[in-house]
């Protein structure tokens, strides 16, 4: 998947470029992993506008691959050491990327590795970086779908905040053009009732969570659900696929809290077994469904790994779950005010 015209070059002179990418919040969940970083399942996200990050890649070249790391306005040794056998293990397949000494500056508007999918944002912003340098280097351009395969060896669901909207990661005979390798952006396929979708994300806690993703994914290899799991995700996916092509809100709402709740329930029933929610996630969900069957707004909870919840809901019910999270939810966030008020950016 990466271009043979990659392969070739290496920086003659000082490069730099900004970047910038948002983050994503998957609807069906990607959760283990085969071969090269692929997924173990497909799944299919919502692009965010709000949640992102920006990068500075700097490169000077030399004999040898240095890495230097900023982030948040500070030297970042742990993100340091991961980037660097990031890097290294890409100049293995890209020797131009290995001559060159490297300063990556990076700030997120949003905390980072509490379940906000900061590792999306952050890779996709760095491959876009590198494919901007690796063109530079090679004389070609910087393709997107390469572009998703260095996002997606950083981090997968990196890949899918490539592109804007609702997008797929995984083959599925659904999905025309889907792969394992790469995104696809479904947004012309999905109803309208799906364009414009919120996000309020709700910050229950923004301290570093306990077991990375990377570790949850390494446990799905002998998880004695695994097998059903799969299954279950690629149901999902049928289901969600049908719902969203449809524009039917109630049933991608129905599947969306199943799944999300299903990805915490295959974290708690590892071995050894970890429980990523807090209490404060488990009364917004109560009340997220009271509130729904009560005032019959559709408005839905996802989670991603962490203890942050996630309301998505059409953007025609903005005022009421405004009222609905600011009377009765924003108590269980962070210091009371822990809210990002987020969604689907302006199509192109
Ligand atoms: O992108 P990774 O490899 O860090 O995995 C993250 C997986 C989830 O965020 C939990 C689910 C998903 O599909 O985004």
């Amino acid at each position: 998947m990466l271009p043979e015209l990659w392969k070739t070059g290496r920086l003659a002179t000082d490069f730099k470029v900004d970047t910038t990418a948002p983050a994503n919040i998957a609807w069906v969940k990607y959760w283990g992993k085969k071969g090269p970083q692929l997924p173990a399942n497909p799944s299919i996200s919502l692009t965010l506008s709000e949640s992102r990050t920006h990068t500075t890649l700097e490169a000077t070249p030399a004999s040898d691959l240095r890495l230097e790391l900023w982030f948040q306005g500070a030297r970042e040794e742990k993100f340091e050491a991961k980037t660097l056998a990031f890097l290294t293990s890409l100049a293995a397949e890209l020797p131009g990327l290995g001559h060159a000494h490297y300063k990556i500056t990076s700030r997120n508007t949003f905390p980072h590795s509490s379940g906000i999918a900061s590792s999306a944002s952050s890779q996709a912003a760095l491959a876009l970086a590198l494919g901007e340098l690796l063109a530079h280097v090679s004389g070609s351009f910087a393709d997107l779908k390469a572009v998703g395969s260095i996002a997606r060896l950083g981090s997968g669901s990196a890949c899918r905040s490539l592109y804007p909207g609702l997008v797929s990661w995984g083959e599925t005979p659904l999905i025309e053009g889907s792969s394992d390798l790469h995104a696809t952006d479904v947004t012309s396929q999905v109803h309208a009732n799906f364009h414009g979708s919120k996000d309020c994300i709700l910050i229950v806690s923004s301290k570093e969570k306990s077991v990375s993703s990377r570790a949850g994914h390494g446990q799905m290899s002998a998880h004695p659900y695994a097998h059903a799991r799969f299954a279950q995700a690629n149901m999902h996916l049928s289901e969600m696929w049908s719902a969203l092509t449809s524009g039917d809100w109630q049933k991608a709402g129905d599947v969306m809290e199943a799944d999300a709740l299903s990805l915490h329930a295959l974290m708690m029933t590892s071995r050894p077994g970890f429980v990523l929610l807090e209490a404060g996630s488990l009364e917004i969900m109560r009340l997220v469904r009271l509130f729904r069957q009560e005032s019959q707004v559709p408005v839905y909870f996802t989670i991603d790994a962490g203890p942050n919840m996630h309301l998505i809901y059409p953007h025609e019910a903005h005022a009421k779950v405004e009222a609905f999270v600011r009377h009765e939810l924003l108590r269980f966030t962070e210091n009371g005010s822990g809210v990002i008020w987020d969604g689907m950016g302006a199509l192109a």
